[in-house]
């Protein structure tokens, strides 16, 4: 068994993914979140917890251990990271947006605290690093992204995010620290609920009746993986041989239109008894990637993953999930 920490593990990924760990492979979780978005009743879903604070951490007495702290506090990365044998390094500033607005604060998490939690790693010996990383790196190309494509981010967080995939690279090729960064595709599922991603916020609006506001015409593109396929992928990278200094993308290789989300969102829906949501079209946002969809066959060969649930079964789950969660019932028509 293993000793996990996982950086950023009360947001939407976190969760999931430490439920999964605890059922296959980690004995003990320890988890560092600022609790910037995130929030401890995620991960009271998973499991009991035990509530340290940054400044005394001890080693672990339930299987999950949270210390309320902020990435670029050098001295948490480091205490954070001893006698861990994998860090998953989820904690960031995770969209494109908030990266517009404040490039600097940006920069210091997804830059300087990727940072810290490498050096805290090499200092501690951690035998795997994973990073999470996003197909924003990449930037404009046409796609299907993968791995060779040359990397021209068009946000600051597709910046941000590539400088920590450069470090995770130099850090494998320098230190022979195994780190992995994996490039998510647009991940989606329960516990996205506070995201501003857009299935999340497709299906918030859903429910308060509100139009599902369409940036352009509908016809820009995206990677939709589910985040079960998104977990298990990770969980892969933890633990698969021979992938130190490889970076994946991870997604399923399929490129699908707002447009065509729309429909297939609004079939779920309608199968949860909610009604045919109305549709607002609103100007283009700059910094934002017109096609993006990945070739996901690096991951197949190499970690032997690929993704296996299918968009509109990913969103029938989704939306009953946020159904119940908001206990939200279709109005009577
Ligand atoms: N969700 C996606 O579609 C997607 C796509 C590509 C990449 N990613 C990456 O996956 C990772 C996890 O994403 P998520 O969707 O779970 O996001 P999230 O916002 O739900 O979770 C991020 C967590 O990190 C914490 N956090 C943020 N800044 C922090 C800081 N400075 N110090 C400590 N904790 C901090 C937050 O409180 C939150 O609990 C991020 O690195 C994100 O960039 C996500």
């Amino acid at each position: 068994m293993t000793a996990f920490l996982v950086t950023g593990g009360c947001g939407f990924i976190g969760p999931s993914l430490i439920a999964r760990l605890l059922a296959d492979r980690a004995n003990i979780v320890r988890v560092i979140d600022d609790l910037s978005t995130g929030r401890v009743e995620n991960l009271q879903r998973v499991a009991e917890i035990e509530t340290v604070a940054a400044g005394a951490l001890r080693p672990p007495r339930r299987r999950i251990q949270l210390a309320v702290g902020n990435i670029t506090d050098a001295k948490l990365a480091e205490a954070a990271c001893r006698d861990m044998d994998v860090v998953i390094h989820l904690a960031a500033n995770t969209g494109v947006a908030p990266s517009i607005e404040d490039p600097r604060a940006d920069c210091l998490s997804n830059v300087i605290g990727t940072f810290n939690y490498l050096e805290g790693a090499r200092a501690a010996g951690v035998g795997r690093f994973v990073f999470a990383s996003s197909g924003a790196t990449v930037g404009e190309c046409a796609p299907p992204i993968h791995e060779l494509v040359p990397a021209r981010p068009v946000s600051p967080y597709g910046a941000s995010k590539l400088a920590g995939e450069a470090y995770c690279s130099a850090y494998a090729r320098t230190f022979g620290l195994a780190t992995v960064a994996l490039r998510f595709g647009n991940v989606y599922g329960p516990g996205s609920e506070h995201k501003e991603s857009v299935v999340a916020k497709f299906i918030r609006r859903a429910f308060a009746g509100q139009p599902l506001q369409i940036y352009g015409d509908g016809a820009q593109t995206r990677d939709f993986v589910y985040i079960d396929d998104l977990t298990r992928a990770i969980e892969r990278a933890s633990a698969a041989d021979g992938v130190g200094g490889e970076v994946f993308q991870i997604a399923t290789a399929r490129e699908t239109t707002v447009g065509e989300l729309v429909e297939a969102l609004s079939t779920a829906l309608a199968a949860e008894g909610f009604p045919r949501p109305r549709i607002e079209f609103l100007d283009r946002r700059p910094g934002e990637v017109l096609r993006n969809f990945a070739d996901t066959r690096k991951a197949a060969a190499l970690l032997g993953w690929s993704a296996e649930v299918s968009l509109p079964e990913g969103l029938r789950r989704t939306v009953r999930w946020a159904a119940q969660a908001a206990k939200k019932v279709p109005a009577i028509s």
